[in-house]
């Protein structure tokens, strides 16, 4: 059985009492989070849940993988509001880099992405790098890309699988990734399919992992 990937993004969502009720409904579906070994589901909050949702999976006896939605492209110094790898390291695994709203939103180039992924390597985080199409520049050395076309985003429209796979293959001849995830609708009626094509190593869930209960279907289903 391949490894899959299932990564929630919680994008700018949540408060720390959300983040905890959440963390509560996982513990109880644990058993079903941890099953197939095969599986490694990420949780990414946003920066301020990282410490509380880390202590509160070790006072729970579970474990899940952190990730963060972003990264500075400096090293710690004089970059006021920006989070740099040495303190995303203390608690996550995984970072998400160059998100097609970060790009909308922030002006985030492929120059700072490249940045943002040197950052994350200088600190042993894996960098997740969101491509919007195959013409998307990834950064040598990248292991993990994540196709997320933009029209998929929150709109309820999902790429086709077949579309996906296709991309995904391309992806990993032409960008020398060795795992690619799909992004932009995902839901536990949909992800079932995503899953079953051969290039496709997992998925990345925005909306539909707000939801716990839903997230534990994602993750069942993938
Ligand atoms: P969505 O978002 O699942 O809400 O479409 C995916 C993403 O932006 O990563």
């Amino acid at each position: 059985m391949k490894k899959r990937f299932i990564v929630g993004n919680w994008k700018s969502n949540k408060t720390t009492h959300d983040a905890v009720a959440y963390l509560n409904i996982l513990a109880r579906h644990y058993q079903t989070l941890k099953a197939d070994p095969n599986k490694e589901v990420i949780l990414c909050p946003p920066y301020p849940f990282l410490y509380p949702i880390q202590e509160g999976m070790h006072s729970r006896n579970i474990e899940l993988t952190l990730g963060a939605q972003d990264i500075s492209p400096f090293d710690q110094g004089a970059y006021t509001g920006e989070v740099a790898g040495v303190q995303i390291k203390e608690f996550a695994r995984y970072v998400i880099i160059g998100h097609s709203e970060r790009r909308q939103h922030f002006q985030e180039t492929d120059e700072v992405v490249a940045q943002k992924v040197s950052q994350a390597m200088a600190h042993s985080l894996v960098a997740i790098v969101c491509v919007q199409s195959v013409t998307t520049p990834v950064p040598p050395g990248v292991l993990i890309a994540a196709y997320e076309p933009v029209a998929a985003i929150g709109t309820g429209n999902p790429d086709t699988p077949e579309n996906a796979d296709a991309v995904a293959k391309t992806l990993k001849e032409t960008k020398h990734v060795s795992y690619v995830l799909y992004g932009g609708s995902v839901t536990s009626a949909n992800v079932g399919q995503f899953m079953k094509t051969e290039h496709l190593d997992g998925v990345l869930v925005g909306g539909a992992s707000l939801d716990p209960e839903e997230f534990v279907r994602i993750v069942q289903y993938a």
